[in-house]
C-alpha cells in the first residue's frame, strides 16, 4: 500500500534523497559543535590558552556555519521533494476518479472524494516531509549524542536512558487512543463535505424552499460531532507536551546532580558537564519532535488507506482499450436487458427489454416520472453497464468499443446538464476541440442558440460561470445540444432536454435536426406528447419495462396510458409548457 502511495514522488525522488544526506552532515556538525566548545572551555578558557581558543573557536564557526547550511538546505529539499510528491499524488487520484464509472463515484460520494484529494494528501504531504528530513534525524542526533555522552562520562550518560522507557509508553499511548479517533474524524470530514457541496450547488433551491434553518441545523449537528472528536484528540495530544517538559526536568535535575559531584571529585570537568548538558538536551528535543512524526504518521496512516482505497478501486466499468474504434452506424438493439443501480436483481430500474432501433431512426420515449427512461438510454454510452442481456450499437455489444469511441459516436444531453467555467466557445469545444468557428456557429443555429449568443455583446466569447448559472435554463439546454451535435454522432440523446423550451423553440430544433442529420438515430425522452409525436415510434415506458410502442397514432388507439397523457395534454392546453426564457 505504501510503496504504490510513495511511486508518485516520481521526478521528485533526487530531493527526498538529498534531504537526508544534507541531514546527516547537519547532524555531525550539531554533535561536534558542543564537543568543540567543551574543548574551548577545559583547554583554552581553563590553562588560558589563546591559539587553544583561537584554533578551536574557527572551528566552531565553520561547524556552525556547515550545520546551518546544510540545515537550510536539507529543509529545503524535503520541502520540495513533499510539495512534487503531494502534486504527483493529486494529480494521480484525480486521473484515477475520471476512470471512474458514475457507480464508482456514488460508492465513494464526492464529498469523500474531495476529503481524499485535499486534507488526507495533505496529511500524507506532511508525513512525508517529516520522514524525509526529522524522522531521520531525530534518531541519528539521539544515537550520536548518547554515543558522545558515554564517551564524556559513562555513569551520568547511563541517567539518561530513564526516559526512554517513559517516553516510549507515553507516545504508545497516545498513539493506541488517537488512531480510531481520527478514523472516526476523517468519516466526519468526509460527511461535512458531502453537506457543503451538495448544498453550495443547490443553493438556489435551499434558499427557494426556505430551509436555510433545516440545513444549517443539517450541518450543525455535524459541525459538533467533528468538534467533540477533535476535542478528545486534541485532549490526547496535549499530553505529549507534558510528558516532555517532565522527562526534560527530570533528567536536568540529575545531571546538574550528580555533575556537580563528579567535577567535586575532580572526574568530570566545567566544559564536559557543559556539553553533558547539552547533549542531553539534544536527546529530548530529538525525541520530541519524534514523537511529533510519530503523531503525524498516526493522524496519516488514515489517510493513506483512504488514498489507497481511491487508487486501487477497480473501476466498476472495464474498459476495453483495444477494443472497436469505429462505430459503423447507429443501430441500437437491446437484447433481454434488465439493469439494477444496487446489483440486486429484485430492485431492477430496467427490466426485460427486447428492442431493435434502426439507424437513422427517430424515437420518441414517454412515461411517467421514475418510470426508468433515463436509465433505460443511459446504457447505450455505457454510462451503465447492463446487469444482464445485452445493448448492441452500430452491430457490437457497447463491451467491445473502445469507451471513447463510443461516447464520440453516442451523444446524450443529459437531464441534469451542465456547463463549466470558461466561454460559451469553449464550452461548446468540448463536443470537438478542433472545431472551427463556421461549425460551432452552425451547431449553434441547429440548437437555436445562435441568437440569443450573438445578443451578448461578447457574443461567443462571454463568459460562462460555473455550472453554467448566468444562463437561464432554456439557454444552457440548447448550449448543450449544441456541444453534443459538435461531436457529429450516429446516435443523439435527449433527455428531457427541451423541457425549459417553448413549443415553437423545440419544433425549430428538431425541425433542423432532421434536415440537417437525417441519418443520425435521434432519441428525444420528454413527458410532453408534443415533443415525440412526430417520431417514428414512440415507447410508453412504467415501472422500467416498456409497455406500449408504437407511432402516435397507433398509440392513441392501443396504449390507454398514452390516450391518458395525451388527453390530459390537451384539455388542460399545454398545462406544463414552460414561460419563454
Ligand atoms: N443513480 C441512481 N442510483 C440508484 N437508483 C437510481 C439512480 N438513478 C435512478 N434511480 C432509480 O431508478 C428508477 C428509474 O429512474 P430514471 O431516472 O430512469 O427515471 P426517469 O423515467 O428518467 O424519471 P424522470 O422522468 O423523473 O427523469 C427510479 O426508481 C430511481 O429512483
Ligand atoms: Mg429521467
Amino acid at each position: 500500500m505504501l510503496k504504490k502511495i510513495l511511486s508518485y514522488v516520481k521526478e521528485y525522488k533526487k530531493y527526498a534523497l538529498l534531504s537526508p544526506v544534507f541531514v546527516v552532515v547537519e547532524v555531525i556538525m550539531d554533535i561536534i559543535i558542543p564537543y568543540l566548545m567543551s574543548l574551548i572551555i577545559d583547554m583554552g578558557i581553563e590553562t588560558k590558552s589563546q591559539t587553544a581558543i583561537l584554533k578551536i573557536g574557527g572551528l566552531l564557526i565553520i561547524s556552525v556555519l556547515i550545520a546551518l547550511g546544510t540545515g537550510i538546505l536539507s529543509g529545503y529539499f524535503a520541502t520540495k521533494a513533499s510539495a512534487g510528491f503531494a502534486k504527483n499524488l493529486r494529480l494521480g487520484i484525480y486521473k484515477k476518479i475520471q476512470s471512474f464509472a458514475f457507480k464508482d463515484i456514488e460508492e465513494f460520494s464526492t464529498g469523500s472524494l474531495m476529503t481524499r484529494m485535499s486534507t488526507d494528501v495533505q496529511n500524507v504531504q506532511m508525513s512525508f516531509q517529516m520522514s524525509t528530513r526529522l524522522a531521520i534525524r531525530s534518531p541519528l542526533m539521539i544515537a550520536f549524542s548518547l554515543f558522545m555522552a558515554l564517551r564524556i562520562n559513562r555513569g551520568l550518560a547511563f541517567n539518561f536512558l530513564i526516559i526512554f522507557p517513559i517516553i516510549g509508553l507515553g507516545i504508545a499511548f497516545i498513539f493506541f487512543n488517537a488512531y480510531p479517533i481520527f478514523k472516526k474524524l476523517f468519516k466526519i470530514i468526509d460527511k461535512m463535505n458531502t453537506i457543503i457541496s451538495e448544498n453550495l450547488s443547490g443553493i438556489r433551491v435551499v434558499k427557494n424552499f426556505n430551509k436555510m434553518d433545516h440545513e444549517s441545523e443539517k450541518f450543525d449537528e455535524t459541525a459538533y460531532d467533528l468538534y467533540l472528536k477533535s476535542k478528545r484528540v486534541s485532549k490526547l495530544m496535549a499530553l505529549q507536551n507534558p510528558l516532555m517538559q517532565f522527562c526534560i526536568y527530570i533528567v536536568s535535575l540529575i545531571i546538574a546532580w550528580l555533575g556537580t559531584k563528579y567535577i567535586l571529585v575532580g572526574s568530570l570537568k566545567t566544559g564536559q558537564l557543559l556539553s553533558m548538558l547539552t547533549y542531553s538536551f539534544q536527546i529530548q528535543i530529538s525525541l520530541m519532535l519524534l514523537s511529533f512524526v510519530l503523531i503525524q504518521i498516526i493522524i496519516s496512516a488514515n489517510s493513506v488507506t483512504r488514498i489507497y482505497e481511491v487508487l486501487d478501486h477497480e473501476t466498476s466499468m472495464s474498459e476495453n482499450k483495444d477494443g472497436i474504434k469505429d462505430v459503423k452506424n447507429g443501430e441500437i438493439i437491446f437484447d433481454n436487458v434488465n439493469f439494477s443501480y444496487i446489483d440486486d436483481e429484485n430492485k431492477c430500474a430496467i427490466k426485460n427489454i427486447n428492442l431493435k432501433i434502426k439507424s437513422g431512426d427517430k424515437l420518441g420515449i414517454i412515461g411517467a416520472t421514475g418510470s426508468g427512461k433515463s436509465s433505460l438510454v443511459s446504457l447505450i454510452p455505457r454510462l451503465y453497464d447492463v446487469s444482464s442481456g445485452s445493448v448492441k450499437v452500430g452491430g457490437f455489444d457497447v463491451k467491445d468499443y473502445n469507451l471513447k469511441a463510443l461516447r464520440d459516436s453516442v451523444s446524450m444531453v443529459l437531464q441534469k446538464n451542465q456547463l463549466f467555467s470558461g466561454t460559451v466557445k469553449e464550452n461548446l469545444k468540448w463536443g470537438d476541440e478542433n472545431a472551427s468557428d463556421q461549425e460551432i456557429i452552425h451547431a449553434a443555429k441547429i440548437a437555436q442558440a445562435h441568437d440569443f449568443i450573438m445578443e451578448a455583446e461578447d457574443g461567443y466569447d462571454r463568459p460562462v460561470q460555473r455550472g453554467g448559472s448566468n444562463f437561464s435554463g432554456g439557454q444552457r439546454q440548447r448550449l448543450c445540444i449544441a456541444r453534443s451535435l459538435l461531436k457529429d454522432p450516429k446516435i443523439l440523446i435527449l433527455d428531457d432536454s427541451t423541457s425549459a423550451l417553448d413549443t415553437q423553440t423545440e419544433a425549430n430544433i428538431i425541425k433542423e435536426l432532421n434536415k440537417t442529420r437525417p441519418d443520425m438515430t435521434r432519441i428525444i425522452i420528454s413527458q410532453r406528447i408534443k415533443s415525440i409525436k412526430d417520431s417514428d415510434y414512440i415507447l410508453v415506458m412504467d415501472k422500467g419495462e416498456i409497455i406500449d410502442i408504437g407511432s402516435h397514432e397507433d398509440l392513441i388507439k392501443t396504449s390507454p396510458i398514452y390516450r391518458e397523457i395525451s388527453e390530459t395534454q390537451s384539455e388542460g392546453g399545454d398545462f406544463d409548457e414552460p414561460k419563454k426564457d
